[in-house]
């Protein structure tokens, strides 16, 4: 039981998002699997990983790659059996490491047993387990999530003459929760995967589990009631197992998911996620103080989730129109790097393959409160295809060498062939050739997580703005004042303040260090002693892109 000894382990944890079928082919079929992932695990160990999310592992005919379940209760056979999956789930935690799995609680795919005997007719004993109406008119102030491909959330099944109720894909059909069968089925699903010993789960698009007349049908009263039984399922049995919310919502609207400690141990962070990029283009911390300070203090055993990217376009729903207007100009000048409301494409090429600008936001990324995740590929910094389906483009082979097919499979054909254009290609860009490098990206992101263990107050300190006069300047401490909850491992009396430099030029500014006056400033990621704070206020200069994390 070691591993839940802390039972909030997650706070410091950093996760890491990977797809299956994207990391390493360990059968030679083309497709990743666990075999592949098993012989990997030393790799994620090695770059400081605490926790892997997997993206939906089941049975699925694979429209929305997995989040389409045909089966709750299996494996999909690309990736193995099920004696492979625990072998991953043993070997992670031999490793002292955990493993999350996302389960698609909101809706199944159309060809999910229960819904091809749901649409089959009005009177099966499944009808009820999905959301059947006669008319395409209710429920109309829900708005459509994945506006580039469906035009009403509704679609007419013929062998009914009825509609039935979806919020993604029109083959992916939501499940009905009004019924309490659906409630409990879910509830035993969740019993089936934690008796088989994984930590938790990504519980995906949370807010939309029930419908009603007049609402936006997002974040009701029922959905949180459910999410409390969830809770209270798990809390129960397998204490020190997590829910992470998969939550797209203002600041103010994830609160209450967290509950009074009685709903989601965890949750994304989204609004925070664009104002990263944009801050750089606006050159200024102003929309990043903005919403830190618009987001609500949290459950002392919260704790937020934080990414820079994922395997979904990069989201602009949580922004104003204007913004959204501004992140698209900004960074995808092409029509074909948009995808519904967002940006199909990953960290290395949003950022133009920057370097300084790559390590300055992972810098934010390990600092800023909440546990961070990273999305796989992005730690060597790989790039993207726009002109594949979808959001496949993100979700390229893992670039392991610089061998064929970037070390992944030795297949012939692939899943999605890697990427191996002038700049991302894996000839260039693989994990071999940065790890023997000790200035390569993975060196430098893997001394920082390294850095970061080190310091309780990066997961679970106290966090507060320092405002100085210049605003590309982003300045802020992380502090144990004792406040914290009581299962902070070490820590006592941590205090650090990060320092960005959000521009491409050097700037200066006056940081008010009054209350530290006499103190030396040591910055952590360098190994570097500051002057001393002599009178309270103290000159910095930063180097364009600079970060610096200070302990005092
Ligand atoms: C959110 C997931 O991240 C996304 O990939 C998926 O398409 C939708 N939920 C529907 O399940």
């Amino acid at each position: 039981m070691l591993l839940y000894d802390n039972p909030t382990w997650y706070k410091d944890a950093v996760f890491y998002e990977l797809y299956v079928r994207a990391f390493r082919d360990g059968n030679g079929d083309g497709h990743g699997d666990f075999k592949g992932l098993l012989a990997e695990l030393d790799y994620l160990q090695e770059l400081g990983v605490d926790c892997v999310w997997l993206l939906p592992i089941f049975p699925s005919p694979l429209v929305d790659d997995g989040y389409d379940v045909a089966d709750y209760y299996g494996i999909h056979e690309d990736y193995g059996t099920l004696d492979d999956f625990k072998a991953v789930v043993d070997g992670l935690h031999a490793r002292g490491m955990y493993i999350i799995v996302d389960i698609v609680v909101n809706h199944t795919s159309d060809q999910h047993p229960w819904f091809i005997e749901s649409r089959s007719s009005k009177e099966s004993p499944k009808r009820s387990w999905y959301v059947w109406s006669e008319t395409d008119q209710k429920y109309r102030h829900a708005r459509i999530i994945f506006i580039d491909t469906e035009t009403s959330n509704w679609t007419y099944d013929e062998t009914t003459a009825e509609y039935y109720w979806h919020r993604f894909y029109s083959q992916q059909p939501d499940l009905n929760y009004d019924n309490p069968d659906v409630q409990q089925e879910m509830l035993d699903i969740i019993t089936y995967w934690l008796d088989l010993g994984i930590d938790g789960f990504r519980v995906d698009a949370a807010p939309y589990l029930i419908e009603r007349e007049g609402t936006n049908c997002e974040n009701l009263p029922e959905t949180h009631d459910y999410i409390k039984r969830m809770r209270a399922h798990v809390d129960n049995r397998w204490p020190g197992r997590i829910l992470l919310a998969e939550a797209n919502q203002w600041p103010e609207d994830v609160r209450p998911y967290f509950g009074d400690n009685d709903e989601f141990n965890m949750a994304f962070h989204f609004p925070l996620m664009p104002r990263l990029y944009m801050a750089l283009k606006q050159r200024s911390r102003k929309c990043i103080v903005d919403i830190l300070q618009r987001t609500p203090e949290i459950p002392a055993l919260a704790q937020w989730c934080i990414f820079l990217r994922n395997h979904d376009e990069l989201t602009l729903e949580m922004v104003t129109e204007e913004e959204r207007q501004f992140m698209w100009e900004q960074y995808a000048p092409e029509p074909r790097m948009r995808q519904n409301l967002g940006i199909r494409r990953r960290l290395a090429s949003l950022l133009d393959n920057d370097r300084r600008q790559i390590e300055l936001l992972n810098a934010l990324l390990f600092s800023l409160p909440g546990a961070p995740i990273i999305y796989y590929g992005d730690e060597i910094g790989m790039g993207d295809d726009v002109w594949r389906h979808d959001r496949n483009g993100l979700r390229t082979p893992m670039q392991w060498k610089n061998t064929k097919h970037g070390g992944f499979s030795d297949a012939d054909t692939l899943y999605e062939a890697v990427l191996d254009d002038d700049v991302f290609g894996y000839q260039h860009l693989n994990v071999q050739q940065q790890k023997v490098d000790p200035d390569s990206l993975w060196n430098t992101l893997r001394h920082m997580l390294r850095v970061r263990k080190r310091f309780c107050a990066f997961g679970r300190g106290t966090f507060a703005f320092a405002l100085p006069e210049n605003e590309a300047v982003l300045a802020y401490w992380r502090q144990m004042d004792g406040s914290q909850d009581d299962y902070a491992p070490s820590g006592e009396g941590e205090c650090m303040l990060v320092l960005a430099n959000l521009t491409g030029e050097n700037q200066q500014t006056m940081l008010d260090l009054t209350a530290y006056m006499g103190k030396t400033p040591r910055d952590v990621l360098k190994n570097e002693v500051w002057p001393p704070v002599q009178d309270g206020q103290y000159p910095v200069n930063l180097a364009p892109y600079a970060f610096h994390w200070l302990q005092f």
